[in-house]
């Protein structure tokens, strides 16, 4: 971010004193919908916490109940160890950020963001003092005297950003902000949003059902299915070591195996599918004669027209369907054994020209794939 150089130091107003928040066994249910079901978490003093997942999985309304628009059914929530549950939105020192910006169309940039200072009745100098830093934050300064129509969709949702930060929230609260901008802004709205959390570190808790923005941004990530928490923890370990079939398909995308366990085989066991045996690495040997199902990534397979070398698992297949993505190819593969996979391929490594209908051979180490359990 290009700084204007100042008086005061933005980071040293901004951080919270407080943030740390809890669920224990919260859930909210409407009927017989259980929107949330039970659901324990800890986010630690600022810490950038993601909820990802499907719509309908329960996200907002978890946001909701943190914020206090939504009471829970059951369960306390905690902010640094003191029941919050019961607790009015207003007592609670939380910002909020949502799709819709939701800028008051009447007021300039600075009036939108004095505006929670104004309703905390502050004077009129702190005002003053708190928007131009929030306003530098979020490095909006020169277009302070703008009204929200003259500014592009990511100003506005900098401006949103600005005002829910203006006052020091203890957590700040984020539902699916960038979901109305295009896709190369949201990018770049992405990497500001990672910048600044850094800065302030301010607890954020941020919903999206946009994988790529849960991984390039958060701290840690919870998926979140059915009212309930599927798994959680940092982005890579989620990537890396998918706990279900549920988390490694949403996350990304994933080749899912089934085989039939062999017997232990060096680090790790062998499997069988259609009468070809394969090995895989693993911590915990499955039972032999049982069924494993593996979740493997595309990318870690390699495609070449020739058998590999040094791969310790390979298959023979034939290209169904090929498409350029400039940074890398994506292939369809039916294979004999293992039925179609999902093959990618960075653009600077390909040796191939590839064809429809092309015979190829696919590789694989013994860490490429990961167990996962059906849900
Ligand atoms: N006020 C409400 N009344 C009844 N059902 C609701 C209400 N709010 C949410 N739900 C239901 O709870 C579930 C979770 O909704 P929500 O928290 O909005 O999911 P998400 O934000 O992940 O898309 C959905 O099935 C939704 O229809
Ligand atoms: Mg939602």
């Amino acid at each position: 971010m290009q700084g204007t150089a100042t008086a005061t130091n933005p980071t040293s107003i901004h951080r919270a004193a407080a943030g740390g928040l809890a669920f224990r066994g919260v859930s909210k249910h409407y009927g017989i919908v259980r929107a949330v079901d039970g659901v324990d978490l800890e986010v630690a003093r600022g810490e950038f916490l993601t909820l990802l997942g499907p719509s309908g999985s329960g996200k907002t309304t978890m946001l909701m109940m943190i914020a206090g628009f939504t009471t829970p059914s059951a369960g306390e929530i905690l902010l640094d160890g003191k029941a919050i549950t019961h607790l009015p939105p207003e007592k609670r020192n939380f910002g909020m950020v949502f799709q819709g910006y939701a800028l008051f169309p009447h007021l300039s940039v600075f009036d939108n963001v004095a505006f929670p200072l104004k309703v905390r009745r502050r004077p009129a100098e702190d005002i003053k003092r708190e928007v131009g830093r929030a306003l530098e934050l979020v490095q909006l300064t020169p277009l302070a005297d703008r009204m929200p129509r003259q500014l592009s969709g990511g100003q506005q949702q900098r401006v949103a950003l600005a005002r829910s930060l203006v006052f020091t929230p203890d957590v700040l609260l984020l539902d699916e902000p960038l979901g109305a901008l295009d896709r190369k802004l949201r990018t770049e709205v992405q990497i500001e949003l990672k910048q600044l959390h850094e800065r302030i570190r301010t607890t954020f808790v941020y919903v999206t059902h946009d994988q790529e923005e849960a991984l390039s941004m958060s701290d840690r990530i919870a998926i979140v299915r059915d009212g309930r928490f599927v798994q959680i923890g940092r982005p890579a370990d989620l990537y890396e070591r998918p706990a279900t079939r549920f988390v490694a398909g949403f996350l990304g995308e994933s080749n899912f195996i089934k085989g039939r366990v062999s017997g232990a085989a060096e680090g790790g066991f062998a499997y069988a599918v259609n009468g070809e045996t394969f090995r895989q690495k693993a911590a915990s040997i499955p039972a032999a004669g049982g069924e494993v199902l593996l979740a493997m990534r595309p990318e870690k397979i390699a495609i070449a027209a020739d058998a590999p070398s040094t791969a310790i698992n390979r298959a023979q297949g034939r290209v169904t369907s090929w498409n350029y993505f400039g940074s890398d190819f994506h292939f369809t593969v039916a294979t004999a054994s293992l039925g179609q996979l999902a093959v990618r391929c960075p653009a600077w490594r390909m040796k191939l020209e590839p064809k429809n209908e092309m015979q190829v051979w696919l590789g694989w180490d013994a860490d490429a794939a990961v167990v996962v359990t059906d849900d």
